[in-house]
């Protein structure tokens, strides 16, 4: 498949929290959605975030040197380490176009995820693979838009 610069990539990632991140993480996690949804508005970028269990998750899209480059400074973040890319490459059609970053909070035992998962005992996002992780952050996708629908005609 072509690497032109207007075909869309998207990439998937873990990332450990920092224990000061994970001291205030409803702090961290405004600052940072405030910061990526303002940069990644103008990037053309959109995904999702995801925080579980001490880590964070995220998908980005857009094109290829938007996604790069947001990463490049993402991983240079000092609130996270541990970086480790599930996947990344092109991609047919955005998954999360509605948001150019929305942040979901997972607990550990959440039932709806585990059965997405087919996981037994608690959710673990160490045990995530490229499929997994897709699999759940398109999850997580679908309920934020189901809460969102709900929201309005409720
Ligand atoms: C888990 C996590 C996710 C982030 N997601 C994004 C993002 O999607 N887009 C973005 O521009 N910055 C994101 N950031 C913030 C960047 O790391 C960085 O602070 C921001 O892009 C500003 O970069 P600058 O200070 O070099 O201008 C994220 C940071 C963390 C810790």
């Amino acid at each position: 498949m072509s690497t032109s610069p207007r075909t869309l990539h998207r990439l998937l990632y873990r990332s450990r929290q920092t224990p000061e991140t994970a001291a205030d993480l409803d702090f961290a996690v405004r600052q940072i959605i405030g910061t990526a949804i303002r940069c990644n508005r103008e990037a053309g970028l959109t995904g999702l975030l995801l925080t579980a269990q001490g880590h964070f998750i995220q998908a980005l899209e857009g094109n290829i040197d938007a996604v790069r480059g947001a990463y490049a400074r993402i991983s240079m973040d000092p609130r996270h380490h541990d970086l480790q890319i599930f996947s990344q490459g092109p991609a047919e059609r955005r998954l999360f176009g509605e948001w150019n970053m929305c942040a979901s909070s997972l607990a550990p035992s959440d039932k709806s995820i585990l059965a997405v998962l087919d996981g037994k005992g608690d959710f673990n996002p160490k045990a995530l693979t490229a499929t997994s992780a897709l699999r759940l952050l398109t999850t997580v996708a679908d309920i934020q838009r189901r809460t969102a629908l709900s929201a309005l005609v409720g």
